[in-house]
């Protein structure tokens, strides 16, 4: 089997658990679905809140330099016509000359073994042209065009210019609106940073790879605001806890990887780009961004909306423009990177199991409580008040008494709980348990009293 089928197996064996156990499912599915979107099961939205959750308390909680933020969905149309997103934030887009199917164009030249880093859109017309090649469905490709992925709406009853506004393509510009009131109302020492959690909207020419290139995905953002003069410790030390946060994902270290963004590649704002790549089973693509996005976005303002963005160093007559390093991380990437991490088939007493290995505080079901067998009253009795302590202890748990207990600790592994609990007749005796661990499925009794 070569390598990129195996992967293909790999990411379709993912998808299929993701939607067989309630992680993920394809968004509006009972309709016949809608391109981009996906939905968040039960347990899916538990493992992506457990990842927001820890991203918040690394780099907010846990920090005395951190202010978080929460800004509307939809911003006044100036925000995106400052910022560059209504000129630039587009994507080359060809199309099928016969059944007008649409493409990106550097994604048809991946797909061809070219990469399209760097290059201008007619340069990736003459080598479409140099090379003959056609559409996914054989046919010629038209010249590109530049698409613009915001997607459009209207404010308000009317809907002429005045009332256009944008689904926010990044959660970046709600902090920079929002700087100078942080800056008035808690007068933190530079430097400082504002951080974000929250969804953005990309009208993606083909979104694709499950959740790894959606149209509506959520960012958790950093922008850090730095004297300029010492830009460069805190991009290094930002990055620094960006990977300690990967390894607290559990992440393996090996699987991750720094590109230095080339001037050609890196967006219209930035002085300095590294992206994270992370080995997925689709290949190396990237996880997430930190960008050196210098005085850009304050002074775009400042410009624009006419307001001063300077910032006074207390106790000085010393005034200027922050300048800001964004560490900025896709939830949907951090939540595909965990579920191939954690994944994994081995086998137990000459049986094939499936069992994802999240970390211990991310699995989305801490314990599972069961009755050895259900029919006896007085098990499921005892077992439901042990079910009872650790609910209240820890939340995420979980009560099953269906099928015999080899098929519990199956689904059980398939999700990822860490532990199982059962309650036997012994129990009953001496008020203990047995406690079964997920990666080794070794069993240990243990007191009730000490759970
Ligand atoms: N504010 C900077 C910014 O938005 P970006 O590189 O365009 O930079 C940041 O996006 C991160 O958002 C990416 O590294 C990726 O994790 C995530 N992301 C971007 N587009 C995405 C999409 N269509 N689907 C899922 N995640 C996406």
């Amino acid at each position: 089997m070569s390598k990129n089928s195996e992967k293909n197996i790999q990411m379709e064996n993912i998808v299929s658990l993701a939607k067989r156990r309630g992680f993920i499912y394809p968004g509006s599915d009972v309709y016949g679905g809608l391109s981009g979107t996906w939905d968040y099961g039960p347990l899916g939205v538990t493992l992506k809140r457990n990842i927001m959750q820890l991203w918040w308390k690394m780099f907010v909680d846990d920090r005395e330099d951190m202010y978080g933020v929460d800004a509307a969905i939809l911003m006044n149309q100036k925000v995106w016509q400052a910022s560059g997103h209504v000129d630039t934030f587009v994507d080359p887009l060809c199309e099928d000359t016969v059944n007008h199917r649409r493409f990106r164009t550097d994604h048809i030249l991946k797909d061809n073994g070219i990469d399209a880093d760097g290059l201008t859109m007619e340069q990736m017309d003459a080598l479409i042209e140099e090379k003959g090649i056609k559409s996914p469905d054989g046919n010629p490709l038209s010249k590109s065009r530049t698409f613009n992925m915001m997607f459009e709406t209207h404010v308000g009853a009317s809907t002429d210019a005045t009332s256009v506004s944008y689904l926010r393509p990044e959660t970046a510009q709600g902090i920079f609106t929002n700087y100078k009131n942080v800056v008035d109302n808690f007068y933190p020492d530079l430097p400082f940073g504002l951080a974000q959690q929250g969804k953005a909207f990309r009208n993606e020419i083909s979104p694709r790879d499950f959740i790894f290139r959606s149209r509506e995905f959520e960012q958790m953002e950093i922008e850090y605001f730095v004297n300029p003069e010492n830009w460069e410790e805190a991009f290094d030390a930002l990055l620094a806890d960006t990977h300690k946060f990967l390894e607290a994902l559990g992440l393996p270290s090996e699987k991750i990887h720094e590109l230095e963004v080339a001037e050609a590649d890196r967006a219209h704002y930035s002085k300095r780009t590294i992206d994270i790549e992370y080995d997925f089973p689709i290949g190396k693509e990237e996880l997430l961004g930190i960008a050196y996005r210098t005085d850009f976005d304050l002074m775009n303002i400042q410009n624009n909306a006419g307001k001063s963005m300077e910032y006074t160093i207390k106790g000085t007559n010393t005034k200027f423009v922050p300048h800001v390093i964004e560490p900025s991380f896709g939830v949907e990437r951090a939540v595909m990177a965990v579920l191939a991490a954690a994944y994994t088939e081995d086998e137990v007493n000459g049986e094939k199991r499936i069992v994802m290995k999240f970390p211990e505080h991310l699995a989305p079901v801490k314990y599972c409580v069961s009755p050895l067998l259900k029919n006896k009253p007085e098990l499921v009795e005892k077992a439901r008040e042990v079910y009872q302590i650790l609910k209240k202890k820890h939340g995420n748990v979980l009560w099953d008494d269906n099928g015999n207990i080899g098929k519990r600790y199956r689904r059980q592994d398939e999700i990822g709980t860490p532990y199982c609990v059962v309650v036997d007749f012994d129990s009953l005796d001496n008020n203990d348990v047995t406690i079964r661990d997920r990666d080794t499925t070794e069993q240990k009794r243990v007191a009730i009293a000490e759970l």
